[in-house]
């Protein structure tokens, strides 16, 4: 069954009758540029075909439940529950959308929802910005609110930062929010000009083999936080609005005006990252995608050495990665655990994934799970 079918079906055992609206939103991956986005820097993520689908109706009160077919929970809350700290876990984030809804001025409808996903959880592949993003669309829908699509990721994003806590840039609502099947979202964090760069890796023989590594990623915790504290306070004292208005030719002057080497090597990070995604851009743009893989591995040393967001689980994936014959191979999303992507040949594709199970079992590490993915859509009607 799809996961749409699985949220409809869900909803009818819950509530009763077929739902009004059915939407979905993707995971995501990023290919590169990590940890831009709150410097108003550049991304470039795609979407996953992995969805999580939300089946919902009107209710004639000021109400909303929501049932998740992942922990079989059905939670309702109020107007009373929707203050910032009231609500936790999963259903935070659904809170938090109805919240930003509100806060924005929007009259939004009592609901029923019932949620089912095939986003891996907690796995960095944005499961959470995925479901604000179906829900806020399904509520849109279901109200006939006046939300226009480009304005919806800041409005996910909002949800996220001031109801559930998490500081995130504007990255993963876009991702799942705008992305297109078959291409990359080239997204200016600062203008937000949206761009969809055609990505036809399979045409080139290429893959993205996605390696979720297992180990632990909590991104609610002080360590994001503390970067991008850390990345705001540095562009404060070198007198810039955000750490994307310095350029790499600016780079060695403005380090010794920073007071300690662990702020230059943050800023160094940032700084060589946005330039890593323009000439990303640049190569896929020029038809080259084979030769991105320096790019990617590049990222990777640059998180791992300057930002230090890695974990030995992300290290041993990338490095195995590139041992077996990858092109190139990174982190993605915030670290600290979560997933690593290579790019390979399609037909090597098999043997890096056993060459990275391999070097995990050989560390002790639980074995991962890998699997092959195209870019593909963004939050539609199901
Ligand atoms: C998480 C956040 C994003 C972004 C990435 C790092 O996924 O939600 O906003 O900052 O980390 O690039």
């Amino acid at each position: 069954m799809t996961v749409a079918a699985r949220a409809t079906s869900g909803f009818s055992s819950e509530y009763g009758g077929p739902p009004a609206v059915r939407w979905a939103a993707p995971g995501r991956v990023n290919l590169i540029g990590e940890h831009t986005d709150y410097n108003a820097g550049f991304v470039l993520p795609f979407a996953l075909p992995h969805r999580t689908a939300v089946a919902a109706s009107l209710v004639d009160s000021p109400s909303w439940t929501v049932w998740s077919e992942q922990t079989g929970d059905r939670i309702s809350f109020g107007p009373d529950e929707l203050t910032p700290g009231r609500l936790t876990g999963w259903v935070s984030y659904v809170a938090g959308v109805v919240w930003a809804l509100r806060s924005a001025g929007y009259q939004v409808p009592g609901a029923r929802l019932a949620v089912a996903s095939d986003i891996p959880f907690g796995a960095g592949l944005s499961s959470s910005a995925a479901l604000e993003c179906a829900v806020l669309s399904a509520l849109v829908d279901l109200g006939g609110l006046d939300l226009p699509v480009a304005d919806r990721p800041a409005l996910a994003q909002r949800a996220e930062n001031d109801f559930v806590g998490m500081p995130c840039g504007i990255m993963d609502q876009s991702a799942a929010t705008l992305c297109q099947a078959g291409h990359v979202l080239f997204l200016d964090c600062r203008s937000l000009a949206a761009e969809q760069i055609p990505c036809d890796l399979a045409g080139a023989g290429l893959a993205i083999l996605v390696i979720d590594t297992r180990a632990a990623h909590e991104l609610v915790d002080g360590e994001y936080a503390a970067r991008r504290t850390a990345c705001e306070a540095a562009a404060e004292t070198l007198g810039l609005p955000a750490l994307r208005d310095l350029t790499e030719t600016e780079l060695p002057a403005a380090l010794p005006r920073l007071a300690d080497e662990v702020t230059r090597r943050r800023v160094r990070h940032v700084v060589t990252e946005n330039q890593r995604v323009l000439a990303t851009v640049a190569l896929l743009t020029a038809g080259r995608p084979d030769e991105i893989g320096p790019l990617l591995t590049a990222s990777h040393a640059s998180l791992r050495d300057d930002f230090e967001v890695t974990v030995p689980e992300l290290d041993t994936a990338v490095e195995a990665a590139l041992a077996a014959g990858a092109y190139g191979a990174r982190m993605t999303g915030g670290g600290f655990g979560g997933c690593v992507i290579a790019l390979t040949a399609v037909s090597a594709a098999p043997r890096i994934a056993e060459a990275v199970e391999d070097a995990f079992a050989a560390s002790g590490f639980t074995a991962p799970v890998t699997f092959v993915a195209a870019p593909s859509a963004g939050a539609a009607a199901e």
